[in-house]
């Protein structure tokens, strides 16, 4: 049987995440998300890792390894000096990622390796970011959490507390979605019993592509477009009458609301203070639903996880050179996740192809 680009094709049994895209749940290890943007970034890792959640020792445990862990060896240091200045910052993962390899990644993959992995890469996006940015690179701050120090790093400040929650509420959201096509890739390198390192790194090539690592600037540009809430209408209409997509909305596999995007605007809304680009997002959501209902009706459209990322990234003011490599720095997990368990119960991918070339030819 062919399937185009594997579709409906069930690829492995898993206990790490199930989508259900009619109901809108996403469930992690059990939980439905909803029930888990309160995790920290270690915390929700450990979930994902470990199957269960951690218990406060646990918590603390996890929280002290992955800042134990952030330091680049002098060894990745050199290979991030030596590439040239326009290579992107995903390319740049990939290389310094792959420069892994030693000993203590040996098969079979571990969660100390998977630690190992997520603690070293905000340190390589934020040494890279500053690299370009002429500033100097900073040392990790080990007192702080593994998201603040990622703010830290980039910014050189400690970020107050509505920028890390915010941004680490997207990161628990969005460490791990199922049988996307960068956890596809991981679980492929790893079936041939290769090591964790190779399998991320093929998952973050797998990830640069746009059209996975499918940044929020889209809905940026969408709102900046619109910039006041009297504009929704008249430039929404304009696109939809267009056939344009409009930003943020729909989803391949959500068919109602994507319980990621529900999730995050909670969030915001609970940390909105003085925000009014967030009356502008949510004016743009009610409008652009309706003008949807009108225009593309029975389409069951309404916002992705996308569109309240992107709220997120621009209440703290990230670059967008760093939205694909940030979604990337929580992404890990969720691939160390697959990793691990691929390993557990290891068959190798060797799928078939359908020959449709030409036969019988003869010189
Ligand atoms: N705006 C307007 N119309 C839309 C939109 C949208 N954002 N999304 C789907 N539609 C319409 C299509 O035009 C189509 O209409 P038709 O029946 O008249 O032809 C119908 O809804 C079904 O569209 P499909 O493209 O078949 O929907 P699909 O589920 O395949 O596409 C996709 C999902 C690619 C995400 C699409 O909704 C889209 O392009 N959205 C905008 C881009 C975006 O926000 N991407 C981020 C997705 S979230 C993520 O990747 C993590």
């Amino acid at each position: 049987m062919f399937s185009e680009g594997l579709k409906g094709i069930v690829a492995a049994q898993t206990s790490i995440s199930h989508i259900d895209g009619s109901e809108g749940i996403l469930i992690y290890r059990g939980y439905e998300i909803g029930e888990l943007s309160h995790l920290s970034f270690e915390e929700a890792s450990f979930l994902l890792w470990y199957g269960y959640l951690p218990t406060e020792e646990d918590a603390v445990e996890i929280k002290k390894k992955l800042s134990t862990y952030r330091d680049l060896t002098p060894a990745m240091k050199d290979i991030l000096h030596s590439l040239p200045e326009e290579m992107d910052i995903m390319s740049v993962l990939r290389t310094v990622i792959s420069s892994l390899g030693g000993s203590e990644y040996k098969w079979k993959p571990t969660i100390e390796q998977s630690l190992r992995l997520t603690a070293v890469t905000p340190t390589i996006i934020a040494d890279r970011f500053n690299m370009l940015m002429g500033r100097p690179l900073l040392e990790a701050d080990t007192e702080l959490s593994h998201v603040e120090n990622y703010l830290f790093m980039l910014t050189g400040k400690s970020p107050s507390k509505a920028v890390a929650d915010a941004l680490e509420t997207y990161m628990v959201l969005t460490m791990e979605h199922g049988m996307n096509a960068s956890a596809f890739s991981a679980r492929v390198t790893a079936s041939t019993e290769s090591d964790l390192v190779s399998a991320i790194t093929s998952a973050i090539g797998t990830m640069k592509g746009p059209l996975h690592g499918g940044a929020p600037s889209g809905v940026i540009d969408l709102m900046n477009e619109i910039g006041v809430a009297e504009r929704a209408e008249t430039i929404i209409r304009e696109k939809l009458v267009k056939g344009e997509k409009l930003m943020g909305f729909g989803h391949r596999v959500y068919k109602t609301h994507d319980p990621r995007a529900l999730a995050l605007r909670k969030k915001l809304l609970e940390n909105k203070g003085g925000d009014s680009s967030l009356d502008l997002a949510l004016f743009v959501e009610k409008k652009a639903i309706e003008l949807l209902d009108e225009l593309k009706p029975g389409r069951s459209l309404y916002t992705n996880v996308e569109f309240y990322a992107a709220a997120i990234m621009k209440s703290i003011n990230l670059p967008t050179d760093l939205f694909t490599p940030t979604f990337t720095a929580a992404r890990i997990v969720g691939w160390s996740a697959h990793v691990l368990e691929q390993a557990e119960n290891n068959t190798i991918f060797r799928p078939q192809s359908e020959y449709i070339g030409k036969r019988n030819l003869s010189v």
